[in-house]
């Protein structure tokens, strides 16, 4: 279904964002290896999260919805211990998600059984190779008709391996895939990150009191520990906070709050660019929950200039570029964002896909390498925008539209719930318009 965005007047009011993406994937994960009974409140419920509660579920792993005392939602998570999963019932089907996809991966890759994965026709396209080499040199085979890509199955062998291994690319799917892989295999594990990428994994396995050696730029885990159950509240996603953050910004006479986001260092490239930029963003009642650094954050609509991004920093905005191509549309001068090869391989060919938009829509840019720049200040809209099913393309361009001199039109809002659920209610709750075609 394809829909349109409006100008709008001020953005206002509170706006309560979703549990985080990464954290929700990775809660669910650790609760299955748990010993008894973990709780989960504040849990992603998108497409994206379900499906690794289900890939969960089909090996074997409880999980339940309750309602607690205030009415609030506890996933319920019957963990079977390091070492307890059973051959899957079902071919484990991802979606869209690379995160579910790679994760889960890691995590079965240490068994001696054989797990098919299948995604759609985004995740389909995707690479795995940078999965299944480390994994093979634990001894788990990897058969696939198209190479290397999904549908795929993944068989591990009895006495998996430990290993030592450096990441040829900053990624934190890839690091948490061979964690959670060495979590059923006896010795000591050692991943090496010459760029950090988001620490999640490493968070919660400290959290659930799990030693995990950290070097400068290297993790080392000691495999087959005890895991106990636990209790954790998912603070709301940064990356999905971005979308009305800039909003609000590139809104006039805006003033929105966002309460309990989660503000992990290595999540918050894309703050540290719109502050730079000259951004009125304001993070109070800073406080840590379940290991992960929290706060409520306060946005005001600004005057922004372009700056230019340094490649170093993608890692921790990795997903937040082409919300920041829209920030950048509307502030003076040329934004330049370097370092963006990554976005080549996610739900879309990002690059490309948010070039079209911006050219859709009348926005000046350019692409030289990996480098894109976009010049602010002239946003005629009235383009409709292909997402090449990627909800963070749909979610960028809707708020574009939110202040483009014509409507802006995307054709297919569909895959939003595979990140932010009621993404279009929540932002008309605080003042946009959206209009479905
Ligand atoms: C994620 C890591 C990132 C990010 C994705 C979530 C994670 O991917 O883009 O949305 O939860 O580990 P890469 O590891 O491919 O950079």
């Amino acid at each position: 279904m394809s829909v349109t965005s409006h100008k709008v007047a001020a953005l206002k009011g509170t706006l309560l964002v979703p549990g985080d993406k990464s954290i929700s994937h990775r809660a669910l994960i650790f609760g299955s290896q748990g010993n008894g009974a973990s709780e989960i409140h504040g849990l992603l419920e998108s497409e994206d999260v379900i499906h690794t509660a289900q890939a969960l579920q089909s090996m074997g792993v409880n999980i339940t919805k309750t309602k607690g005392k205030n009415k609030a939602t506890i996933w319920r998570i019957d963990g079977v211990g390091t070492g307890g999963l059973t051959e899957p019932n079902d071919v484990l089907y991802m979606g869209n998600s690379g995160t579910g996809a790679r994760l889960m991966m890691g995590l079965v890759s240490s068994y001696p059984f054989t797990s098919f994965f299948n995604g759609d026709e985004s995740l389909r396209k995707r690479p795995m190779s940078r999965v299944t080499i480390p994994l093979a040199q634990s001894g788990a085979q990897f058969l696939s008709h198209t190479g290397e890509k999904l549908p795929l199955s993944v068989t591990g062998i009895r006495e998996a391996l430990p290993i030592n291994y450096t990441l040829p690319v900053a990624s934190a799917q890839v690091k948490s895939a061979i964690l959670l892989a060495a979590l059923n295999i006896a010795g000591k594990t050692t991943v090496v990150e010459p760029i950090a990428t988001r620490d999640h994994t490493e968070r919660m396995l400290k959290y659930l009191g799990v030693e995990v050696e950290s070097g400068e730029h290297s993790i080392t885990l000691k495999g087959q520990p005890e895991l106990k159950a636990f209790d954790l509240t998912v603070p709301g996603d940064p990356s999905s906070a971005a979308f009305p953050i800039v909003a609000a910004l590139i809104t006039k006479g805006s003033d929105i709050t966002l309460p309990n986001i989660c503000i992990n260092p290595l999540r918050i490239g894309l703050y540290v660019t719109l502050l730079e930029m000259g951004a009125d963003i304001e993070f109070k009642n800073k406080t840590e929950v379940a290991g992960e650094l929290v706060a409520d954050i306060r946005v005001r609509s600004s005057k922004l200039k372009g700056i230019k991004v340094p490649a170093s920093r993608a890692p921790s905005m990795i997903d937040e570029y082409p919300i920041l191509a829209i920030a950048a549309a509307m502030a003076e001068g040329d934004t330049i964002m370097e370092g963006l090869e990554e976005l080549r391989v996610k739900e879309s060919d990002r690059l490309a896909a948010v070039a079209a938009g911006l050219e859709a829509n009348g926005v000046t840019h350019k692409i030289e390498g990996d480098t894109l720049t976009v010049t602010g200040g002239k946003a005629t809209g009235g383009g409709l925008v292909e997402t090449h099913f990627d909800h963070r393309i749909a979610m960028s361009f809707l708020i574009l539209g939110m202040v483009a001199k014509k409507p802006v039109g995307v054709d297919d809002v569909s895959m939003i719930n595979t990140s932010f659920p009621n993404f279009m209610e929540l932002m008309a709750g605080i003042g946009a318009e959206f209009k479905k075609a």
